[in-house]
Order: C-alpha cells, then sequence, then structure tokens
C-alpha cells in the first residue's frame, strides 16, 4: 500500500505487533521506516514485517522508553492492557500501563516535539444516554479500562493545549477484521466467526437487542493515517462507521457469510453489558477528512476468509 500523503518519516508504533498496530506498521512500512515497540505479551512476532525494526520491551520500561523509544518523527501509541476484565481484576496495573506508560510517553514525545496519535476508546463513555454518541457526550466509564482511556484521552489534550504537542486521540469503537483472534478479550466478531466455522452453536449473551458500531480494520488504520496529517490536532476523534446493528443480526450476517449449521442460541446476559453503541463520526469526516469505506458485509466476508486460511 502507498500512501501519498504520508511517506519518508520515521514512524514508532506502540503495539505494533497486536491487531490494530500490525495493519498500521504494514501500511506505513513500504514508504516509511517504521520501528515497532511492543512487548509481545499480547503481539505476534509473525505480524510484524521483516523489514521493519522491532524493540521489545514494556511501555512501562522507562529507560527503554527513553533511549529508542520516541527517535521518531510519529508515534501511534496502540499499546496498552486491552482486556476490560482484566483491568477489573487488576486495576493497579491497567493504570500503570494504560496511564502511566502514557504519560511518560507524552513526556519523551513534548521534549523531542513528536506528534503522538494515541488510541483511546469508546469505553470512556460508559453507558451511553444516547445514540449516537459525540465526543462532547457524557463520559462515565464502567471499568478501570474505560477510566484508563478517558484519562489519556484529557493528557492528549492538555499537553497540546499546554505543552504545545501535537496530539490527536482517536476513540474506535468496535474494530474488527483479519488477524483479530478469537480470545478471552476478542471482539464479538472474532468469536462468532470462530464458532460458526468449527460448527459451535453461536452464542449470544441475552436477547441479542444490544447493539454496537463495528468499524473494518482498514477505515482504523485511514483514521490514524488522518490524524498524523491534519491540522485539526489536541482534539479526540469518534472512529467508527455512523452506524449500528443488534448483535443477533451481526450473529445472522456471519451464519449466512459462513453458510454454517451452527445455530444461534442466547446466554445469560452479561451484567454491566453496555446495551447501545454507535458512533456519531461527523467530527472526524469535517476535520479529518475521514470516511468509512467498508461495509459490515465486506468486512466481515474479508475477515472470513482470512479465518478460513488460518484454519487451513
Ligand atoms: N480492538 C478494538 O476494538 C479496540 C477498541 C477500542 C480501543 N482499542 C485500543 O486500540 C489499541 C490496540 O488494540 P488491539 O485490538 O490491537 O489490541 P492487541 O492486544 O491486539 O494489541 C496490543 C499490543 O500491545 C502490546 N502490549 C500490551 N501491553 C504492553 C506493554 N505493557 N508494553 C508494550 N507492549 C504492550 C501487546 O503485546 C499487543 O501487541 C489498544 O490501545 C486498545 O485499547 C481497541
Amino acid at each position: 500500500m502507498t500512501l501519498p500523503e504520508f511517506q519518508n518519516q520515521r514512524v514508532l508504533v506502540t503495539g505494533g505487533a497486536g491487531f490494530i498496530g500490525s495493519h498500521l506498521t504494514h501500511a506505513l512500512a513500504f514508504d516509511n521506516d517504521v520501528t515497532v515497540y511492543d512487548s509481545l505479551i499480547n503481539g505476534d512476532l509473525e505480524n510484524v514485517p521483516e523489514d521493519v525494526n522491532l524493540i521489545k520491551a514494556d511501555v512501562c520500561d522507562d529507560e527503554a522508553l527513553h533511549q529508542d523509544g520516541t527517535k521518531a518523527d510519529m508515534i501511534f501509541h496502540e499499546a496498552a492492557m486491552v482486556s476490560v476484565a482484566q483491568s477489573i481484576d487488576e486495576p493497579v496495573k491497567s493504570q500503570a500501563i494504560n496511564v502511566d506508560a502514557t504519560h511518560s510517553l507524552l513526556e519523551e514525545a513534548q521534549k523531542r516535539d513528536v506528534r503522538v496519535v494515541l488510541a483511546s476508546s469508546a469505553a470512556i463513555y460508559g453507558q451511553p444516554t444516547r445514540t449516537p454518541i459525540e465526543e462532547t457526550d457524557p463520559k462515565e466509564p464502567t471499568s478501570p479500562y474505560g477510566l484508563d482511556k478517558l484519562t489519556i484521552d484529557h493528557y492528549a489534550r492538555l499537553y497540546n493545549d499546554l505543552y504545545d504537542l501535537e496530539t490527536v486521540a482517536l476513540r474506535y469503537f468496535n474494530v474488527y477484521g483479519p488477524g483479530q483472534t478469537p480470545g478471552d478479550y476478542a471482539g464479538v466478531i472474532s468469536v462468532f466467526i470462530d464458532q460458526a466455522l468449527s460448527g459451535e452453536p453461536i452464542t449470544v449473551h441475552g436477547d441479542g437487542e444490544q447493539t454496537r458500531d463495528f468499524v473494518f480494520i482498514d477505515d482504523v488504520v485511514q483514521a490514524n493515517i488522518k490524524a498524523a496529517t491534519t491540522d485539526a490536532v489536541g482534539e479526540a476523534y469518534n472512529i467508527g462507521t455512523g452506524e449500528s446493528v443488534t448483535i443477533r443480526e451481526l450473529a445472522e450476517l456471519i451464519q449466512d457469510i459462513t453458510d454454517t449449521d451452527s445455530d444461534i442460541v442466547h446466554t445469560d446476559a452479561r451484567s454491566g453489558d453496555i446495551e447501545h453503541s454507535e458512533a456519531d463520526i461527523s467530527k472526524a469526516r469535517d476535520r479529518l477528512d475521514y470516511e468509512p469505506t467498508v461495509s459490515l458485509r465486506e468486512g466481515l466476508e474479508r475477515t472470513v476468509e482470512w479465518y478460513r486460511e488460518e484454519l487451513e
């Protein structure tokens, strides 16, 4: 992939061996000098292109961050403790990784005057009071993870306002696509596809009427590139599609695309689950020129194709 708007830069991608970070790394590596900074706790070396430098270190390692981590023209900060459940079990650790390390990164970036595009999350809104959710809507996170993301989202703005550091926070909604593996924290799409392809029942929590805004990984990469080149810094942007589906509809769509015999079964609702989520993306559209390009059906077909290849 060539990115005419983003070339010949020294780029650092923290969490670059993970799902989103590795797609970003692949997109950038063609025309830029990319370094991935990842502890590999959740990422996979196989996700990192061969010609990319790798710093295998923890973002909590201040020395590594200071020495190598921020020698770049641009930083994309994706590394995080990504599991909401784990953040509830280990809130202090979540804060250390998700807040303190990000804070150190912003400090280093500020000393070197390096723009930071960081991964925030729709989790900052908690149980939304309405949909679609605008950036200015109430934020009452329901987990340490959500609170930590809200904190760094605010820090990003403060570093811009107080110290002139160029920052952009991207509030991802539900990101999916090839490379996202099923597991404890995995997005619902990878779990459903895994169940459908292995002939197991597709398990929908509760009545399945809860809604989500699923955004395909290529559009998240696009948002990051736009954020790296925009003049509209010091801002946070919702990154979704502006459309939502119910989880029941999603399960049916995956049934259809995989042509599976798996039935959809309903299990107990999860306590604390967000009922409805959908991004208002007008701000990203207006100021970043961000436009989602991949429909849910097309994104799911591409994701299922990847899973099939992986299974072979
Ligand atoms: N996937 C989504 O739907 C979604 C939604 C909202 C926000 N986000 C955010 O996007 C970012 C990327 O998420 P993802 O889905 O690619 O997750 P992922 O787990 O696939 O990637 C995270 C990467 O960070 C690395 N990492 C974790 N802790 C680290 C540490 N202490 N030091 C160094 N590296 C560390 C992991 O090894 C992994 O490679 C995260 O910040 C996440 O919170 C993701």
